[in-house]
């Protein structure tokens, strides 16, 4: 059975004193749920953010890794850091790093490639920009995305693999993917997945919606079959909003 997932990506937004508050408050509010809880708080963050959340279950997620173990990478955090401050999982592939840090699929590979080695979880996202929907390419371009990464693992990998459906005009912007929009795409996702793979990968991998996720449009997106859960940005800032995302998928 695959996991229901809510998961909070924070870019790169919060103090360390926003971040603690932040975390506070949620503590208070997410109590138990059977809906996985995830927050991806930045980098300088990320060990405060941990011990903060050891005894609960709140999962702490990097937001990026580098695709080399270590060396001269100025600048650059690895898996041997992340995992030696108890960070085990990580997103790949945020249309933020395609678009602003020029990520393209063949790196994500590298990316996802060194994080299974060194076993790490990772929540892989992808989706079109507004062009693909209005040419009608977003399927044609969500195959191809995952085509030259997730798809050339191997089956063994999928158990350490969260995907997540972010489309780009979604994104920050207020508008949303309807409901129908993202459960399209997660079925021929997922229908893709069986096919290379086989069904039982397929009905195991959690999808993620991501994309202007609120308190007002959660539940419904939540309701659909193949949508696990989601990837939220701007709603993860604020306790309230978020807690109530979650609760909206349990
Ligand atoms: P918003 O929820 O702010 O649209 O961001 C979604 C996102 O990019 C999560 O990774």
């Amino acid at each position: 059975m695959r996991k229901k997932i809510v998961a909070g990506n924070w870019k790169m937004n919060n103090s360390l004193n926003e971040t603690i508050n932040l975390i506070n408050n949620l503590k208070q509010n997410v109590g138990r749920t059977d809906v996985k809880v995830m927050i991806a708080p930045s980098f300088p963050f990320l060990k405060t953010a941990v011990d903060q959340l050891k005894d609960v279950n709140i999962e702490v997620v990097a937001q990026n890794i580098n695709d080399n173990k270590s060396g001269a990478f100025t600048g650059e955090v690895s898996i041997d850091m992340l995992k030696s401050i108890g960070v085990d999982s990580t997103l790949i592939g945020h249309s933020e790093r395609r678009a602003y840090y020029y990520e393209d699929d063949e790196l994500l590979l590298k990316k996802i490639n060194i994080a299974l080695e060194f076993n790490m979880n990772v929540i892989f996202c992808f989706g079109e920009e507004l062009k693909d929907r209005k040419s009608n390419s977003h399927f044609q371009v969500v195959k191809s995305q995952l085509d030259n990464t997730v798809m050339k693992l191997d089956s063994k990998s999928w158990n350490k693999l969260v995907l997540a459906y972010e489309p780009v005009w979604a994104i920050g912007t207020g508008e949303t993917a309807s409901a129908d929009q993202a459960q399209e795409i997660h079925e021929f996702v997922r229908n893709h997945i069986s096919e290379k793979f086989n069904n039982d990968i397929a009905n195991n991998v959690s999808i993620l919606y991501g994309g202007s996720v609120k308190p007002s449009n959660a539940v419904e997106i939540f309701s659909k079959n193949d949508v696990d859960g989601g990837l939220i940005g701007g709603a993860a800032l604020n306790a309230s909003d978020f807690t109530e995302i979650i609760k909206a998928n349990s």
